[in-house]
């Protein structure tokens, strides 16, 4: 594997210019009017599965489609089914970036463009490091399927029933995922905890019509209003979510859990510099780190009513619109928690205003194994592909596939990410350390061969 690795060491200014090629294509999958940019993506990444040497092929689904590549050739040996996705978030707000967002641009060692780090960079990382042994070697220690979709970032909505069609051929020994991030820089991490997503969207309509706010207001309620108290109540000044039932199922942090969480080398006085914040907030009772990846919490992403434009209207809006979500740790089920929540808003809402509730998507909360013995084997191939072994993490995000690939394939799934904490996913500039990117995919091509060992220890 050594050559190999160095082989690859020498491509670097190749693999950097075919991320950059990848994040010229704007595959924003929410956006109805990027459909065929979403498409030539998921064809791109089919072509350079295709150029190292796998069997591919896209397939439609209901939404955008999913790439399947196979390389099945190594009888008898474990295989290892790679997941990630070609679609990015939406760009906006354009006048934040310092470039086009779909202009990759090099500033130091730092590659800035949508979907950089997540995730055309990190799968890009795999395909490179696992698809660079095969096109050297002509073959891979252990069998290896790649699924990489273009829904992940409106929730995965096709990708079940796709699995679920594709059960035997995506069977698998275990899932590698590089969609996460190191805990800092020079401190690589395996990730085994994701939160899950409960995304609603509420709107009130109050009058029929937008009403002069002399003439009408204080004799009719102002959905504006209405629905800023709604969702001011479900928190309370410490962070705590309001709605009943809401913490029943939530797991609590065992004390070595927490120990572990604890001796983490975390700047917190640097976390509020990034963010130019005097003061975190939080539930009471618990530290910065494990607030954002073991408890569950409630935000609001967005809100539309009245008048935001130029100048001052003096209105009372007939409507008013706020998406929020929820991120739910083990062992909350993100079903019963869209029913507690919709039948909380049913309840507090005043007759005064009609409330419709649409929940756009979930996901379930993630918590791998400790003791699977692929945990291991990717220790030991970070520690060789970044020069230092990993720390354990949660993280506060969320990928709604692994939960899946855990009922539907029964397997578990090794989080091996390479992005940053401070890489500006789903921001303006967002960014991905080139000097990572090799480490990813020098590692990516160390897993193989420490995958193959778990399984021939004499190796
Ligand atoms: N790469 C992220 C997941 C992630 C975010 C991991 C932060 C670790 C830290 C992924 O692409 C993502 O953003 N997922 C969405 C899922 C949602 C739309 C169902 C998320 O977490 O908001
Ligand atoms: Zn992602």
């Amino acid at each position: 594997m050594n050559e190999v690795v160095q082989k690859l060491a020498e491509q670097k200014a190749e693999h950097v210019a075919r991320l950059e090629e990848w994040l010229r294509i704007p595959s924003v999958s929410t956006d109805s009017a990027r459909k065929e940019d979403v498409r030539k993506a998921g064809e791109w990444v089919r072509d350079e599965l295709s150029w190292a040497g796998f069997e591919t092929r896209i397939e439609e689904t209901a939404g955008h489609p999913v790439v399947v590549a196979k390389w099945h050739g190594a009888r008898g040996a474990p295989t290892v089914l790679v997941y990630g996705h070609y679609d990015v978030q939406p760009p906006e707000p354009l006048d934040l970036w310092r470039h086009g967002p779909f202009e990759p641009t090099v500033e130091g060692d730092n590659l800035i463009a949508r979907g950089a780090t997540d995730d055309k960079g990190q799968v890009l990382a795999l395909i490179r490091g696992i698809g660079g042994v095969l096109r050297e070697k002509g073959s891979l220690p252990i069998n290896v399927t790649f699924l990489v979709e273009g829904e992940e970032e409106i929730g995965s909505p096709n990708l079940t029933p796709f699995i679920e069609a594709h059960a035997e051929e995506l069977s698998a020994d275990v899932a590698l995922i590089s969609d996460t991030s190191q805990f800092a820089p020079g401190v690589p991490a395996l990730t085994i905890g994701l939160k899950g997503l409960v995304y609603l969207q509420v709107e009130l309509v109050g009058p029929n019509r937008d009403l002069h706010s002399g003439s009408f207001g204080g004799a009719v309620a102002n959905p504006g209003n209405v629905l800023a108290t709604m969702l001011a109540s479900l928190k309370d000044s410490e962070g705590r979510v309001l709605i009943p039932g809401f913490y029943d199922d939530v797991r609590d942090l065992s004390e070595a859990e927490r120990a572990e969480i604890a001796a983490l080398p975390f700047d917190e006085a640097g976390f509020c510099r990034d963010l130019e914040l005097e003061h975190l907030h939080g539930e009471k009772g618990y530290s910065t780190l494990e607030r954002k990846w073991a408890r569950p919490t409630l935000d609001v992403n967005g809100m539309l009513c009245g008048w935001t434009g130029e100048g001052a209207k003096t209105v009372l809006p007939s409507k008013a619109m706020a998406k929020f979500s929820m991120r739910l740790v083990p062992d909350q089920d993100s079903e019963t928690i869209r029913r507690q929540v919709t039948d909380h808003l049913r309840r507090i809402c005043p007759p005064t205003c009609k409330l419709t509730v649409h929940c756009d998507h979930g996901a379930e909360p993630v918590l791998v194994e400790r003791t699977s013995p692929w945990l291991v084997a990717a220790e030991r191939a970070v520690e060789k592909g970044f020069g230092t072994k990993p720390v354990y993490i949660r993280e506060g995000g969320s990928i709604p596939v692994v939960s899946e690939f855990k009922k539907i394939l029964g397997i578990d799934t090794i989080l091996l990410g390479t992005g940053l904490p401070d890489d500006n996913a789903h921001s303006p500039n967002e960014k991905f350390c080139l000097s990572d990117f090799q480490r990813a995919i020098e590692t990516a091509a160390w897993l193989l061969d420490e995958m193959i060992r778990m399984e021939n220890p004499d190796r």
